[in-house]
């Protein structure tokens, strides 16, 4: 079963394959659904200081009948954060919010601080460098088992392995039908670094796409199943959000294989834009192009 299935990292911790997302889900709210995303198997949930709701996570954790050291947990060092001293103090509030000795990975979220996020004249090497140095130091100290980035490109791998004393581990990306940055992914890939599938759902768009949902119909499966199995064919972690129980549920019967017809039909579509209400969220300006 896919709930059960996991990566293994570079440094050997298993990462568990499906993840629950937790952004855009308030404190409060998040209790509940972390607590429903636990009693449908989930073991990994993804969360981040930018979603203000770390607390949540941890209480719903704490609150659950599921052992910690059973659930993997990731946190995010805020994109903002970009020197060595901030991030020092970030990570050990973030243990806090989670009220936790440990956290299983944490990302920092985004090479550029949000207000400048792919520019491409500034990809802040120094500072990331910064930065990365708080994550190694806290992964050698035990507060963290694993440590990565998130929506680094190449150039922004290849400053952390060519100047960094650790490896990132992860890169955690947007990834979904008609969104694929197949550059990234192979390079991280050939780098032994693990990628996480941001948005595998396209944040909901993807959900009326014709051609998604005819595929979907001769599997006997959602949309939304479509496209977690799509992302872990790609050999990614699939890291899906809901807030409703049912979907939560559905969303972990992938046991199901796309076809090789089926799969480069889906890699063929041309790529969607339609974020909604969230386009104008950073993490969707200007994403990956290189398909
Ligand atoms: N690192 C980063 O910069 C970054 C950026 C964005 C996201 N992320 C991570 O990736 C996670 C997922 O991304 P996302 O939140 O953008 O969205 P997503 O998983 O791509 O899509 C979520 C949307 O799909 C709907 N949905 C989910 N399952 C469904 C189902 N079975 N049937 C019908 N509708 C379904 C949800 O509505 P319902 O709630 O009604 O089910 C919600 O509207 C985030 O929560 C976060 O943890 C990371």
């Amino acid at each position: 079963m896919v709930l059960n299935e996991t990566y293994t990292l570079s440094n050997g911790v298993k990462i568990p394959k499906l993840g629950a997302g937790t952004w855009m889900i308030d404190n409060d709210t998040v209790v509940q659904v972390v607590k429903g995303a636990l009693d449908s198997g989930y073991r990994h949930i993804d969360t981040a200081e930018a979603y203000l709701n770390e607390k949540g996570v941890g209480r719903a954790i704490w609150e659950s009948n599921v052992d910690r050291d059973d659930i993997f947990v990731t946190t995010k060092l805020d994109g903002n954060i970009k020197n060595y001293d901030e991030a020092v103090k970030a990570i050990d509030e973030s243990l806090k919010h989670l009220e936790m000795d440990y956290i299983d990975l944490m990302l920092i979220h985004s090479p550029q601080p949000w207000a400048e996020f792919r520019d491409e004249n500034n990809h802040y090497f120094e500072e990331n460098l910064e930065a990365w140095r708080a994550l190694e130091e806290a992964y050698e100290a035990g507060k963290l088992r694993a440590i990565g980035v998130s929506n680094f490109e190449q150039r922004d791998l290849e400053n952390l392995i060519n100047h960094g004393k650790i490896k990132p581990m992860v890169n955690q990306i947007l990834t979904h039908i008609t969104n694929v940055p197949t550059g990234v992914i192979d390079y991280s890939h050939s780098q032994d670094i693990v990628v996480e599938a941001y948005s595998p759902i396209a944040h909901g768009a993807i959900l009326d796409h014709p051609a998604v949902k005819e595929i979907a119909e001769k599997y006997e499966v959602s949309p939304a199943q479509l496209s977690i199995r799509y992302v872990l064919q790609l050999g990614t972690v699939a890291l899906p959000k809901s807030t409703n129980k049912d979907h939560m549920k559905n969303n972990t019967a992938v046991d199901f294989t796309i076809s090789d017809e089926d799969m480069k039909a889906l890699n063929d579509l041309p790529l969607i834009e339609t974020y909604g209400d969230d386009e104008d969220q950073p993490v969707f300006r200007s994403q990956y192009k290189n398909k």
